[in-house]
């Protein structure tokens, strides 16, 4: 049993690093399991959730839960609810907006999702110009840049703050080679490079020794199910959206680990979809690659490494694309003013 004195250490202990997050769509299916993730993170004090439904009820059913946070729920119709909900954040989660049903790609929810994603970053830029943003909604491709030219608009872009979550593509890969390979799929790190949907999606299971291990064929399979994951949830969830307990996971792994960048932590690592000097000689502005995240956000991109022949050509099937959907978002918010 804890004595009085050992209490209050770890409750000061924790208390240390009192970080603000705010999701906004918070009451979403990935909104709700991550919120909870969320209240379960010790580093996170001050947990905001905005949606624009049952924001309210969310945060009083977390709020129970004994942890180190206290929970609010801002809906659109209360006073300033969004920039309440935003004011100062530390970090802000954006799951807002639709999920696909069977036989829709990605792109094919840019016209309501660029809207949705549009207005909160304005709000964003304005009420928590310093937070780090995390983009999970889709098509991400396109709703990263949309988020970096509203902040560029608005004149308080910081590209070390701006990333696009592609954290479900790697846990997904680490779980399918971890299925053939016959291994651990917690110690299995399959490194995902690129953007986030289809081709775009590049994993590189050359740089890992148990992918590349499989037999040719296995690897061709694997890849092809590692860039049609999110597919392979729509298809099964026949109607009722797509991946959200699986992205709930991934995005609360992504806000930990820039959660511990912030704290200071060394050595953290996580692939994302970020401004990027990778490729921009091939006039692609964004790019997910493991980066080395720290107190200011991004503190390196790391290069995506050495690529077997197979996966260069992947990597020149995706330019196209990648390039297409980062001007399609570009395009969007300069087209707004
Ligand atoms: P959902 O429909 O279950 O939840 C979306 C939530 O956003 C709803 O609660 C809705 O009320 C809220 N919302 C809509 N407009 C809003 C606004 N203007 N402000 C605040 N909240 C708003 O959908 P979901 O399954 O949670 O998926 C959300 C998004 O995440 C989709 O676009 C989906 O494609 C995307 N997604 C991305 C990844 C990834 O890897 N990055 C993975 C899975 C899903
Ligand atoms: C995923 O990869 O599961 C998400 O991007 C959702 C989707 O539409 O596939």
């Amino acid at each position: 049993m804890l004595s009085r004195l050992a209490l209050r250490r770890t409750f000061t202990a924790t208390a240390f690093n009192p970080y603000k997050v705010t999701v906004l769509g918070a009451c979403g299916g990935i909104g709700q399991p991550l919120s909870l993730l969320m209240k379960l993170n010790d580093k996170v004090t001050d947990l905001r959730l905005y949606d624009i439904k049952n924001a309210k009820g969310v945060a009083t059913d977390l709020s129970h839960i004994p942890t180190n946070s206290v929970v609010t729920g801002f809906s659109p119709e209360q006073p300033d609810g969004l920039s309440n909900a935003l004011k100062d954040a530390d970090v802000v989660v954006i799951p807002a907006g639709v999920p696909r049903k069977p036989g829709m790609t990605r792109d094919d929810l840019f016209n309501i999702n660029a809207g949705i994603v549009l207005d909160l970053a304005k709000a964003a830029a304005k009420s928590a110009p310093d937070a780090c943003i995390l983009v999970i909604s889709n098509p991400v491709n396109s709703t990263v840049p949309i988020v970096s030219e509203v902040f560029k608009k608005l004149g308080v872009y910081n590209p070390k703050k701006l990333f696009g979550v592609t954290t479900l593509d790697s846990i997904r890969a680490s779980r399918f080679v971890s299925e053939l390979a016959n291994t651990d799929p917690t110690g299995e790190k399959i490194s995902v490079v690129g953007g986030h949907s289809g081709i775009t999606i590049i994993p590189l299971l050359s740089q890992s020794q148990s992918a590349n291990a499989l037999s040719k064929e296995q690897k061709e399979q694997l890849i092809h199910r590692i860039q049609f994951g999110g597919d392979e949830v729509v298809k099964a969830k026949n109607g009722a959206g797509s991946a959200t307990l699986s992205m709930a996971q991934a995005g609360a792994k992504f806000a930990n680990a820039v959660l511990n960048g912030l704290a200071g932590k060394e050595g953290v690592l996580e692939p994302s979809f970020v401004d990027s000097p990778l490729f921009k000689k091939d006039g692609i502005e964004f790019f997910a690659s493991p980066v080395r995240l720290g107190k200011d956000g991004i503190q390196e991109i790391l290069d995506i490494g050495k690529l077997s022949p197979e996966e260069e050509e992947l990597l020149n099937e995706c330019k196209d694309s990648l390039k297409k959907n980062i001007d399609k978002g570009i395009k969007f918010v300069d087209s707004k003013h």
